[in-house]
């Protein structure tokens, strides 16, 4: 009898372990979440490794309807030729469109033919910084938790020399056009933001030849930067963000809007900096005294800010509005 209890415990205790462990393998990367609607404990699939993930979907709807994980986000040799729809798009956004296909055909010999950032997974927690160019960051004290960030990504000309208190010092990367171009050092990542052929036609040039001084105005022939951290937006992205996000206000997306949704897509974590009016509801750059506007006719910048607003309350973005 005592025998026959043993082998009861022991067959009990196996059985046990087993359904644990088939337990453990089920829910991994999964975490118990209460919901208020459901009486228990549901399974859900963990998006990242930080607390809140941008592609955690299923918690805003809103966000669902609009965000598109299979949109190409930067140009390599695999996925360059254009939808006809994008193209046609593009195209008309400038004027004297040169041969795309045979433009596009000296990039990749030349810089990163990659397929960049197709790492997301429930193990990485990448954590990233937008910093744009508004007057709001004077007197902010951001400097040390903007370079904290995994990622600290600036666009056009916003300096850090001089400001690092407020703007920190750390760049990951930098979304340029030709005509907002500035040196880079050997560790920042170049993104151009090309809005028209032209544009990818300067990138070679400056890399190479160094015979394209104008565009519609003057641009530098060269800058420094590292060849091997190149990066060019995809022309398809940037219609995605025209058509999803700015729901086809303005001509097309600004910068900063583009640079917003680009780390939606690259980052688990989005911190946003340096974007919107001074408290005194004064628009300038933080680096000098020069008006700016958002609603230039080009593009849409009341909408795009409300955009950006909907972000935070749906929990995709954490803005930082400084205090000045
Ligand atoms: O002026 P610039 O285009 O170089 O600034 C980069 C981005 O920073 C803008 O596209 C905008 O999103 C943001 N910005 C802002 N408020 C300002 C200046 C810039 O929101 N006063």
């Amino acid at each position: 009898m005592v025998v026959l209890l043993r082998k009861l415990r022991c067959y009990m205790t196996a059985l046990l372990s087993s359904i644990i462990i088939v337990l453990l393998l089920y829910f991994q990367n999964s975490v118990l979440v209460f919901t208020d609607d459901s009486y228990g404990f549901i399974s859900k699939k963990v998006q990242c490794a930080c607390s809140i993930c941008v592609t955690d979907r299923g918690n805003s709807h809103w966000f669902s309807e609009r965000y598109d994980n299979k949109v190409p986000l930067l140009l390599n040799s695999t996925n360059s030729v254009l939808r006809a729809n994008v193209s046609r798009w593009w195209k008309e956004l400038q004027s004297n469109a040169g041969n795309y296909t045979e433009v596009v055909h000296q990039l990749f010999p030349l810089f990163p033919d990659k397929e960049h950032y197709s790492d997301a997974g429930p193990d990485r927690c990448r954590t990233c910084a937008v910093v744009g160019n508004s007057g709001n960051l004077l007197g902010s004290n951001y400097g040390p938790l903007i370079d904290f960030h995994d990622f600290v990504i600036r666009i056009n000309k916003g300096l850090t020399e001089g400001y690092e208190k407020d703007v920190g010092s750390k760049t990951t990367h930098r979304i340029v056009y030709p005509e907002s171009a500035v040196d880079l050092d050997n560790s920042t990542h170049l993104v151009l933001l090309p809005i028209k052929i032209l544009d990818i036609q300067w990138l070679i040039s400056a890399f190479t030849t160094k015979n394209i001084t104008q565009t519609y105005r003057k641009v530098p022939s060269t800058i420094k930067a590292n060849k091997d951290k190149v990066m060019i937006l995809h022309p398809e992205f940037i219609r995605y963000v025209y058509d999803n996000w700015a729901e086809g206000h303005g001509r097309y997306p600004s910068t900063g809007f583009l640079t917003l949704i680009f780390a939606l897509h690259i980052c688990d974590e989005v911190n946003v900096f340096g974007f919107g009016a001074t408290s005194g509801g004064i628009w300038h750059h933080y680096f000098e005294k020069i008006l700016t506007s958002y609603e230039t006719g080009v593009h849409a910048g009341k909408f795009e800010n409300e955009i950006i607003n909907r972000l935070q309350q749906e929990n995709k973005i954490l803005m930082h509005k400084g205090w000045t």
